[in-house]
């Protein structure tokens, strides 16, 4: 199967095909959704794809992120939250067409309807264990954004649509206060998590070829 044809909802995991071809296809169907259906994904699924997220590489292996997965009235109650930053939509999205900042602005407000809101954090080292050289907070900020993205893909190969958000971080205290996520905790991003309504296109890549962005240094080999 080619790759483009293996995108959104319509694919539906790795059982049984060539595992080596397939995780590349994971990696580059994986879309950013913003529209869903109100069927709630299986909780021992979620639970799955957190387990095998989590061994993602983690900066001096802390170990430290926290997974916050809201349903019902807590994931209506934080939709609100972050509705508030489609209030700041015209200052967010002043670069994007005028069609896109709707459809954006749209999506704040509803999460595109995704029954399950997920919150990843991580525990940040105490000031007095903290070494002036290291910038602990980067790395473990590093370290949530790979397990952020295992759970993306994760969520794919189950046939689940994300979306990573940083938007919402700015009512990162508001997001807090509601799902009980406790101070010495930073936020890395939201994501909706449900079935995806539609199938949504491959977005090209910038530098398609890679004939500016890859540079080989050293190598004899064409
Ligand atoms: C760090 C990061 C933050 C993002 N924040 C948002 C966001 O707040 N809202 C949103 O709709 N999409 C957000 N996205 C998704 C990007 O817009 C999306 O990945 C990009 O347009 C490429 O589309 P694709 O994910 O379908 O390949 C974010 C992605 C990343 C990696």
């Amino acid at each position: 199967m080619h790759i483009f044809q293996a995108t959104g909802f319509k694919f539906t995991g790795v059982k049984g095909e060539d595992s080596m071809q397939n995780i590349y296809d994971i990696v580059m169907t994986r879309r950013s959704q913003r529209r869903y259906t109100k069927d709630m994904p299986n909780r021992a699924v979620i639970e799955k794809i957190i387990d095998a997220a989590r061994w993602a590489p983690s900066a001096g292996n802390r170990q430290n992120l926290f997974w916050w997965v809201a349903a019902g009235k807590k994931r209506d109650e934080l939709v609100e939250i972050i509705s508030q930053v489609s209030d700041r939509a015209g200052e967010l999205f002043k670069d994007y067409e005028e069609k896109v900042q709707r459809f954006l602005s749209l999506y704040f407000r509803t999460l595109g309807g995704a029954p399950v809101i997920v919150t990843l954090s991580f525990e940040r080292k105490d000031d007095a264990e903290k070494d002036e050289h290291f910038d602990w907070d980067l790395w473990d900020y590093a370290s949530g954004c790979a397990a952020m993205q295992n759970f993306l893909l994760l969520a794919h190969a189950e046939g689940l649509g994300t979306c990573w958000m940083t938007a919402p971080l700015l009512v990162h205290r508001e997001i807090k206060a509601c799902l009980g996520i406790p101070e010495p905790h930073d936020i890395v991003a939201v994501t909706p998590l449900g079935f995806s309504q539609h199938e949504i296109p491959a977005i090209p890549r910038v530098d398609p070829d890679l004939k500016k962005t890859l540079k080989w240094i050293g190598f004899d080999q064409k």
